[in-house]
């Protein structure tokens, strides 16, 4: 028996249904009568649709029927924050992979089919691709303006500031469009029923879903149940995705008065779904000659893609983070996310902050260079401390570990025995790069009116606890985490708990499943659950032993009585309880505290507390090829408290293994809009091989907020990664390295310009 469940390494509990293949995905999945859907998309990347023409789709065998947004019984509209997507394209393609309408036919394959016969007529309009472009466009506008969302942080008086400082360094970055490529492709099947409508999909959002179908089919939010499959994989690629791919597939359903499975083919999913923001950055930086920063101007600029979605999220967050967790007295930041004819770009593990961190962990490298200071002399001179302010002028108090992540990770990695060896005269060149990052937790001032989370507890008479939660297990391993908390919370064995699959019938809407909300956020509400439960077991206990109530404690499976130490345990308990007629379930819910901020100056409270990182990168490369080798990369995180070691380390591993793809590897490329990168053989994921040896430092700063002190992980683990690579290649050629993927190309450039 497992005695505190909390901070034990326990094997996940869905691993090994899922290594023997017993779990059954979505793609798995069937129900009687069931047909198949599939999407039409645009095949240009803007203009007008003139004709359509479905003849040869519908002569075709097994084709059962094709729909537009005239079909469409209740509102044409699936944007998640701005009202500026239609589900089905009335008259305007914005992207190549804006969809058109749904066929359904027999099988997958006919539809598929039947979808490729459909023929559209357009006009064409001139697209633009880039933020340049979208910036400066005189042909015809994507939306109202070109510009989907716009943040800002204006704080203390930054002309003064750059008139003290000795030195004002500027510099430009950019970073690449990133692939979600989760292994399972988007899928879901719709059965439409009487006056209720079943959704089971591949998703992180259960609640986004729910409303999006009930608007597009105009029924009641409560009739529509979204139960979550075990979903492969989703990175924030199954935020807001699965609302369009589920409201199609429930307008086919009713349709077609048939249940109905979708499963995106994975070249189309790359063509039609979300990705990771391109950003472009600048950077002014003033500085005093001991290194302490007096003043910054930064300007982040995004590729939002066709249709707002998720923008704002990601351009919010990014203006937040966008200097790092240091101090910084004066400060003019501006985060503007702009249209283009491209796929919506959205969510992608971090929302913006892998972008934001590149800018301003480059930067600080620049910086210190400019000084002569070590890299990390420099950020230590700056770095948050308890007690100081971010640049929203939120003060800092509890939990605050920058500084502990840099130091913990510096004395593990030898920092100064290996950046100061100087490389001999080799083909390979050895770098050593940091980068510092902070992460907000939950949704932020931004979000805050959604920011609450539901979890229950029901004790079954067999002495099994079934939790239901309303996020999701999404691979980041919530169902262990969700166990363990529940075990600890009671007071009773882990293997009594039972994790129920999300439905969204079982909980209030508990938010989207994101921004490394779950431990904290689940974690809570677990606790609100078992302070009505453990009450009620007590009372029963105290009424069976006559003991006082005060004095007696759930632990171990055992009631006890903490004067005397007799017990009597909790399954004697339980009958008496069940034999008695008194309840044992209850929910819990959770919301984030409130937040001072204000959206026009960006200053106040902008998140509840902050997870912090470091990782520093060593790295080689060969300089014959331009190849850059990842050899080690040491990674300290304070997590509040760890509720599963070894599930920590398996985000930071995954994390890593992510960022070392997007920082070296992953090209995603478009050609006037269409992918030509829309696989593994061109769109490159690291492989095993690619993947160093980790280093995972756990540290432990409890936040009062988190429960036991927990705070989030799963984006955390990616934010550091890139940055600290691209300052350990541009240590190691003394070139900097100011774009995004570091490919072997632009790596012999550099080292050619450099060359005598
Ligand atoms: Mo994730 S970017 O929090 O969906």
């Amino acid at each position: 028996m497992i005695k505190s469940p909390l901070g034990s390494r326990i094997s996940r509990i869905d691993a090994a249904d899922k290594v023997t293949g017993k779990t059954k995905f979505l793609t798995d999945m069937s129900v009687p009568g069931m047909v198949y859907a599939y999407p039409i998309y645009s095949s240009i990347p803007f203009g007008h649709i003139t004709d359509i023409n479905s003849a040869a789709a519908e002569s075709l065998t097994g084709f059962i029927g094709f729909y537009t947004h005239k079909d469409i019984p209740g509102k044409n509209q699936v944007g998640v924050i701005l009202p500026d997507q239609p589900l089905l394209v009335e008259k305007t393609v914005r992207f190549m992979g804006d969809v058109i309408g749904v066929v359904v036919a027999d099988t997958h394959e006919n539809a598929r089919k039947a979808a490729s016969l459909i023929d559209i007529s357009y006009e064409t309009l001139e697209p633009v691709f880039t933020i340049e472009d979208s910036k400066n466009s005189s042909g015809p506008l994507l939306h109202e303006t070109n510009i989907a969302c716009s943040h800002r942080v204006i704080k203390g008086d930054i002309s003064k500031g750059f008139e003290t400082s000795h030195h004002i360094i500027e510099a430009s970055f950019t970073t690449p469009v990133q692939e979600h490529y989760y292994l399972e492709p988007q899928g879901c099947i719709v059965i439409p029923g009487e006056d209720q409508i079943y959704i089971i999909g591949s998703l992180q959002c259960p609640y986004y879903i729910q409303k999006a179908v009930a608007a597009i089919t105009a029924y009641a939010m409560e009739n529509i149940i979204v139960e979550q499959a075990p979903t492969g994989g989703a990175f924030g690629g199954k935020e807001d995705v699965p609302s369009e791919v589920c409201a199609r597939t429930a307008l086919a359903a009713l349709m077609v008065k048939r249940p109905v499975k979708m499963v995106y083919d994975r070249k189309d999913d790359m063509q039609i779904t979300s990705k990771r923001h391109p950003f472009q950055m600048h950077y002014k930086i003033g500085v005093s000659n001991s290194g302490e920063i007096l003043a910054a101007e930064v300007r982040l600029e995004e590729n939002a893609g066709a249709y707002a979605t998720l923008s704002s999220v990601v351009s919010y967050r990014a203006s937040i983070q966008g200097l790092g967790p240091y101090r910084i007295p004066n400060v003019k930041m501006e985060s503007t996310s702009y249209y283009t004819n491209l796929p919506p770009n959205g969510a992608f593990r971090g929302f913006g902050s892998p972008q934001a961190a590149f800018g301003h962990e480059r930067m600080m490298d620049i910086v210190a260079n400019k000084l002569g200071m070590d890299p990390i002399e420099f950020r230590l001179i700056n770095i948050i401390r308890s007690g100081d302010s971010t640049i929203t002028g939120q003060e800092l108090v509890t939990s605050v570990s920058a500084e502990e992540t840099i130091v913990q990770a510096r004395d593990a990695a030898y920092w100064t025995d290996i950046r100061s060896k100087s490389t001999p005269d080799s083909r390979y060149i050895t770098g050593m790069g940091i980068a510092v990052t902070h992460y907000g937790n939950c949704l932020g001032a931004a979000g805050w009116h959604m920011d609450g989370s539901g979890a229950s507890v029901r004790i079954r008479e067999d002495g099994q606890i079934d939790v239901a939660f309303g996020l999701v297990e999404m691979g980041q391993g919530a169902l262990t985490a969700v166990a363990q908390m529940t075990a600890e919370a009671l007071g009773v064995d882990i293997s009594r708990i039972n994790v129920l699959p999300t439905r969204s019938d079982r909980l209030p809407d508990s938010g989207p499943s994101v921004a490394s909300r779950n431990v904290v956020m689940t974690g809570r509400a677990i606790q609100d659950a078992v302070s009505k439960l453990t009450p009620p077991i007590l009372k029963a206990a105290s009424d069976m032993m006559d003991f006082p109530t005060g004095l007696l404690e759930l632990k171990n499976d055992q009631i006890i009585d903490g004067q005397t130490g007799n017990s009597i345990s909790f399954d004697d308990v339980l009958q008496y309880m069940f034999t008695h007629n008194i309840p044992t379930q209850s929910e819990g819910w959770w919301h984030v505290p409130p937040l001072k901020f204000d959206p026009q100056t960006g200053l106040g409270e902008a998140y509840f507390t902050y997870s912090y990182a470091t990782h520093l990168a060593k790295v080689r490369v060969d300089t014959v090829t331009g190849l850059v080798f990842v050899d080690k990369i040491w990674a300290a995180h304070d997590v509040g408290k760890a509720i599963n070691p070894a599930g920590i380390e398996g985000q930071v591993e995954g994390g890593i293994a992510q960022g070392i793809g997007w920082a070296l590897t992953e090209n995603f490329r478009y050609d006037q809009g269409k992918v030509i990168t829309p696989g593994l053989t061109t769109y490159l994921l690291p492989t095993a091989g690619d993947i160093p040896e980790i280093k995972t430092i756990i540290i432990e700063n409890p936040a009062p907020d988190g429960p036991w002190g927990a705070k989030g992980i799963g984006e955390p683990s990616i934010i550091p990664t890139a940055a600290a690579i691209a300052n350990a290649v541009s240590h190691a050629l003394g070139a900097p390295i100011n774009d995004l993927p570091i490919t072997p190309e632009n790596v012999l450039n550099l080292i050619q310009r450099k060359a005598p």
